[in-house]
């Protein structure tokens, strides 16, 4: 097996190369991508050095058995569509083509079994909304969701390397926001991507139309408020559905405990707390009736809301595809 790993000196890119390593996949050979910027640099993987190459478009005029790339909306637009003519399989991390109905937009556990005699681009959703459908999958099939409003608390790492770097400055007292649109230190700032003429913004669009096409059900309520607090890794989210049958919250925590790498923990979870994991973790459920539910609900971003669902993706189609 060949793999490219595209983006591969960022947050995700580097995640990606661990996770690959966590599950022992060992492919026969590997190349590693990034812009002129990191080009040169040394990355390790399996105890060994390899040197970062810049991306061009003859770098994937070759068959990959796997591209993850993570390299951003842009890059993936011009160089995923070249791989694809190549024969390639490319799991994309970014948004570019997560709204194309020929594409695949894949939280495996969920609906995984779309990738069965499918090659090509391959979108990995948005963090905020893999961490969410996770732990809503099941309690859709059970109860059937009608309506969700969910806020979310997120991470200066979901905006990549620079995001982290802009904290960590504004820390030391330089505040000059570019990455985020106001000071984030000591801060909270209800604005993630751009507003679009409804006044909700692309992060919020995001959970919207992500969460029909995964679950596969357009007539779903979704009211999202996507917010960036200044917690450098893992997102949180309050979570409030209501569901078209009754429920007893007995039933609830048993179709949470029936899905995929989801959690149910006490007390109050926070990043910090679940920083490293694999999994998403369900606390604090509250209702006062039996048709809807309250919840908070914490992953790592970079791992379950990225990486490891990129490489799960990975695995998936293995296993389906030989
Ligand atoms: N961070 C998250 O929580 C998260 C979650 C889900 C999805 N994503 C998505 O994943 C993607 C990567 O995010 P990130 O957080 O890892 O960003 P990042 O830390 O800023 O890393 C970006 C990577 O892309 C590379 N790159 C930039 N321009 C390139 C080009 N022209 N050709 C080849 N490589 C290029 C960079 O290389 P250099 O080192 O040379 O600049 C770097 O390796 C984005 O689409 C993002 O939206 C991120």
């Amino acid at each position: 097996m060949n793999i490219a790993v595209i983006g591969a000196s960022g947050e995700v890119g580097r995640m990606m190369l661990k996770v690959l390593q966590e599950n022992e996949i060992a492919p026969d050979s590997i190349d590693f991508y990034s812009s002129a910027k990191s080009a040169g640099k040394q990355i390790k993987f399996y105890e060994k050095e390899y040197k970062l190459k810049e991306l061009t478009e003859e770098s994937l005029m070759k068959k990959y058995d796997y591209i993850l790339m993570s390299a951003g909306g842009n890059v993936s637009k011009k160089f995923s569509p070249i791989a694809e003519k190549y024969g390639s399989n490319i799991i994309d991390n970014s948004s570019a083509f997560r709204g194309d109905k020929t594409k695949p937009l894949v939280v495996p556990e969920i609906n995984g079994g779309i990738l069965k005699n499918y090659t090509g681009i391959i979108a990995n959703p948005n963090c905020s909304t893999i961490q969410m459908v996770l732990s809503l999958y099941k309690i859709h099939e059970c109860f059937g969701i009608s309506k969700i409003v969910v806020s979310t608390y997120q991470a200066a790492s979901g905006a990549g390397k620079k995001g982290i770097e802009e904290l960590e400055l504004q820390e030391k007292g330089i505040v000059n926001p570019k990455v985020f649109s106001k000071q984030l230190f000591e801060n909270v700032v209800p604005k993630i991507g751009d507003y679009l003429e409804t006044g909700f913004s692309t992060e919020e669009m995001k959970m919207v139309n992500e969460t029909h096409k995964i679950l596969n059900d357009y007539s779903i309520d979704i009211w999202p408020t996507t917010v960036r607090v200044p917690v450098l890794y893992g997102h949180s989210e309050s979570i409030y559905i209501e569901t078209n049958s009754k429920f007893t919250l007995d039933k609830i925590f048993e179709c949470l405990e029936k899905s995929e790498n989801v959690r149910l923990a006490d007390g109050d979870v926070t990043p910090i707390d679940i920083a490293g994991s694999d999994l998403t973790f369900v606390s604090r459920i509250r209702t006062f009736n039996n048709k809807s539910l309250l919840f908070w609900n914490v992953a790592d971003n970079i791992r379950v809301g990225a990486a490891t669902n990129a490489v799960r993706i990975m695995m998936k189609h293995m296993e389906l595809n030989g």
